[in-house]
């Protein structure tokens, strides 16, 4: 038996974690057995390197060190939580995965997709989400919302030209693969968002269905 992989993607401050619960719910409501988790993160040693991504640092990360610190998170992830919950047959929810790291290493910082793509294939295997949310929203309204949640991370300090990157690089993979991709207007209030992924549940419950 094998479970379904399902990632949510999107810049900052577009309500993802909000957005997970909710969908989690909504499948559990269901009977669907469902698991949250997130990336960079979710085991405890995968936590510290999420600190370590996160963290304002006197030393420059260098781009490539950023990078191999995400896939070292994600190997441990795989390892640990998200391979076993999809060998048990569950539906795992993660929020984010490798296309935030085509998004941000590679369009925001620069670094070559042919490098993120070995690096994926290395640490992933064939394994790639089944389904992809991307909750998208204009650069200036995810960056007020993530500067309204307090103190920024690393990554919420860089300037616009990053996220605008970052955006584009979500929206032209989701153009480049539509059968996995589905964008979800992010802008809209809390309430629409939700509507919106009440009108995805069947084709998502389908695919949990197999
Ligand atoms: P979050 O706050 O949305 O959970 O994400 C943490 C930050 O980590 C976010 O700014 C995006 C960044 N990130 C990457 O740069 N590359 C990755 O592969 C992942 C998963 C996250």
């Amino acid at each position: 038996m094998s479970g379904l992989f399902i990632t949510l993607e999107g810049p900052e401050g577009a309500g993802k974690s909000t957005n997970r619960d909710y969908l989690a719910e909504r499948l559990r409501e269901q009977g669907i057995e469902v698991l949250l988790t997130r990336e960079p993160g979710g085991t405890p040693l995968a936590e510290r390197v999420r600190e370590l991504l996160l963290a304002q640092s006197d030393e420059p990360m260098a781009a490539d060190t950023e990078l191999l610190l995400v896939f070292a998170a994600r190997a441990q992830h795989l390892a640990r939580v998200i391979g076993p919950a999809l060998a048990r047959g569950c539906v795992v929810l993660c929020d984010r995965f490798t296309d935030a790291t085509y998004a941000y290493q590679g369009g925001g910082r620069g670094l070559s997709e042919a490098r993120i793509a070995l690096l994926e294939n290395f640490v992933q295997g064939e394994l790639r989400p089944d389904l992809t949310l991307v909750f998208d929203l204009p650069i200036e309204v995810g960056l007020a919302r993530a500067a309204a949640r307090g103190r920024l991370d690393r990554f919420e300090q860089e300037g616009q030209g990053f996220f605008e990157a970052v955006r584009q690089t979500y929206l032209r993979r989701a153009s480049l693969e539509p059968q996995r991709y589905r964008i979800v207007d992010a802008a809209q209030s809390l309430s629409q968002v939700q509507q919106a992924l009440d009108a995805l549940l069947p084709h998502i419950v389908g695919l949990c269905r197999g």
